[in-house]
């Protein structure tokens, strides 16, 4: 894409900044959202078959909580047990059916429970305010990932730039529906955020901006008091810095899950006027590329550069590792799909439910919209050299 680039990037980006107010999320959307959380988590203490005990929590977690949600994205809650009570008896399957019954005698609409699926869930809507709800069991993971794209969201405004137009690509092409065989929204932020760890620090790639610096960093690799360079990160990877770990049990399989991150206050940068000075947009600020830039480089990376044969895309490595590996150590099928490493449930593939005709179809997408591009950017060139004779 070096080489087209300039042609297209600039328009590119003021269509984003024009189009963005509109894919963001409102003022009210938040509210809105607690006051359901609210009143659905006050019916939770009533009587039914499953009692839950007190202290039991509603928490939200996917894109209302992530940075990367809009007013027209349902709201993933999911309950929590407090630490010193024991769980209410009843599996997640039972529980869930008693919360059916719970959220359809006090009125919530279209209420539809899955016991079986591997995160039982139950669907409904809330008539107030229209909202498509579903609610899990003990989903703690779920509430890492959403807190750890939270913070790569904060890492810089293009992030979340980049993140909402592909979602809205995604959408408009019909190729985000993980129920319907194609990638749900999860598995494309990391998919942007692989891109932002790794192809995004060639870009722009032209001889007069040599740098060469990623737009993230990998959260799950800096150590708390990290002070904004890339030694830390290379001594880290060498094994010569010992990070904390913070231990979730996993609810199905039981053991105690690493979910460590990265984490800065908030800062002057992100608006707060008390706040430190934030490492991580001082580390975005050395790539210099506009959101437009970064969107046709994204394209390009999908269409011709990631190999989706041999390897495995993972947020957690800040890059990528060989399909043979995970089919060794985690039992993975090894095929020439597109293959998402969970940041946390390592050994879990984001998007193995992927046929080859989606998987194909999906890859056919990104090359389209990579046409669309290198087209605008042949025509404008036709047209500059057309009005220069
Ligand atoms: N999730 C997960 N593992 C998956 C899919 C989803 O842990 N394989 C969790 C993530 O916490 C994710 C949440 O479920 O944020 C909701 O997933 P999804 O609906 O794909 O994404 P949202 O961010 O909620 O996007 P949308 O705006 O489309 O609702
Ligand atoms: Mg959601």
């Amino acid at each position: 894409p070096p080489s087209i680039l300039p042609k297209v990037a600039n328009a590119l980006t003021e269509e984003i900044e024009s189009l963005l107010p509109a894919l963001l999320p409102s003022q009210a959307c938040f509210q809105t959202r607690e006051n359901v959380r609210e009143r659905v988590e006050a019916l939770l203490p009533s009587r039914g078959p499953t009692t839950f005990p007190d202290g039991t929590r509603l928490r939200v977690f996917g894109s209302s909580a992530n940075n990367f949600g809009n007013d027209a994205a349902d709201l993933d809650m999911c309950v929590t047990f407090p630490d010193s009570s024991p769980l209410p008896a009843g599996s997640s399957g039972e529980m869930i059916e008693a919360l059916a019954s719970l959220l359809e005698a006090n009125g919530m609409e279209d209420v539809v429970a899955r016991p079986t699926a591997r995160i039982p869930i139950v669907l409904f809507r809330e008539p107030g305010t229209g909202l498509d709800c579903d609610i899990s069991v003990e989903n703690p993971l779920a509430l890492r990932n959403t807190q750890l794209l939270h913070e790569y969201s904060r890492v810089d405004p293009r992030v979340r730039a980049l993140a909402y137009i592909v979602k809205h690509w995604a959408r408009a092409r019909k190729i985000n529906n993980a129920s319907g065989g194609t990638l749900s929204s999860y598995a494309y932020i990391l998919m942007v955020l692989h891109f932002l760890q790794t192809a995004a620090a060639a870009v722009p790639s032209t001889p007069d901006t040599p740098c060469y610096a990623p737009l993230v960093p990998n959260l799950q690799l800096l150590p708390p008091d990290w002070k904004g360079n890339e030694m830390d990160r290379r001594e880290q990877m060498q094994g010569q810095r010992q990070l904390p770990r913070q231990l979730v049990t996993h609810p199905l399989e039981g053991m105690d899950v690493d979910t460590y991150f990265y984490t800065e206050p908030p800062s002057e940068e992100q608006g707060q006027p008390n706040g430190q000075r934030s490492l991580l947009r001082e580390y975005a600020a050395r790539n210099k590329a506009s959101v437009g830039e970064l969107l046709v480089a994204f394209f390009w990376y999908y269409s011709w550069e990631f190999d989706y044969r041999d390897l495995v895309l993972s947020v957690r490595l800040g890059g990528a590792m060989k399909k043979e590996r995970k089919a060794e150590e985690d039992g993975w099928a090894v095929n020439s799909r597109l293959a998402i490493e969970d940041p946390f449930e390592t050994w879990y593939n984001v998007t193995h439910f992927l046929k080859e005709g989606k998987h194909r179809h999906i890859r056919q997408e990104f090359a389209r919209a990579y046409a669309l591009c290198v087209e605008e950017a042949m025509g404008e060139g036709a047209t500059e050299a057309g009005a220069e004779g």
